[in-house]
């Protein structure tokens, strides 16, 4: 009886188009030396020109553990968050698909498939650069806090602000290019991303190699 129910309810899924989650292991980031921090903070910048090439497997984990990697053995992220919850995703736009990054596991969790990134901005380089990430904030995780709400908003945002900046350092000291950005549709997002009512985008970071 169970049986039948179960083979039930995977045939109206599949029916509904309902897909199953694709998840994509990452290689182990290569936390070996880049160039000394003072020279990457003396290289970072806004830069909007982008070589249209795709990121290798290896350089987009190194690239994603630098935003918001898992950096000690008790599961805490390269960035600060307030009061150690991490209420906030990355999504990567990329010219295979939309996924969210799972940090603890160091893969891709498959979000929506072909190539989103134009649909990240109305800027030209955003269809060409090679990652579009977009931040996620989710209130939901404060649900049981004490916390303000108008705190924890801002408190999203700052965690945002860590991710962007240790990314631009990165992108600086590999010699990418990178653009960070605040002017995107939120609704059709939203949507294509499956947000809940309680997840919201912050920025979105435009990353690629120069042209
Ligand atoms: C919150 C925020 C939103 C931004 N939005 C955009 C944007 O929508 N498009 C864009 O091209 N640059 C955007 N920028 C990048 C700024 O224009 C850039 O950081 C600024 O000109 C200073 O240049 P710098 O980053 O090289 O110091 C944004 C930067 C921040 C911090």
């Amino acid at each position: 009886m169970m049986r039948r129910i179960i083979v039930a309810v995977c045939v109206v899924m599949l029916t509904a188009g309902v897909a199953f989650a694709e998840t994509v292991k990452l290689p182990d980031p290569d936390k070996s030396g880049t160039m000394p921090l003072t020279e990457a903070l003396t290289l970072r910048r806004t830069t909007r020109e982008f070589s249209g090439e795709d990121f290798s497997a290896q350089e987009l984990a190194n690239l994603l553990w630098a935003a918001g990697g898992v950096n000690r053995p008790d599961g805490r992220r390269v960035h600060p968050v307030a009061m150690g919850l991490q209420d906030t995703s990355i999504y990567v736009f990329k010219s295979d698909g939309v996924y969210r990054y799972d940090a603890p596991s160091n893969s891709l969790e498959l979000v929506a498939e072909g190539d989103h990134r134009q649909e990240t901005g109305r800027q030209d380089f955003v269809g060409k650069a090679a990652v579009n990430l977009a931040y996620v904030h989710d209130m939901s995780l404060w649900e049981y806090s004490r916390a303000p709400r108008d705190l924890v908003a801002k408190w999203g945002f700052a965690h945002t602000g860590a991710i962007l900046q240790d990314v631009y350092l990165y992108a600086a000291a590999m010699g990418w290019n990178c653009v960070v950005r605040g002017m995107f549709d939120t609704d059709s997002l939203a949507r294509l991303m499956k947000l809940s009512p309680t997840q919201s985008i912050t920025l979105i970071q435009t990353v690629g190699k120069r042209p």
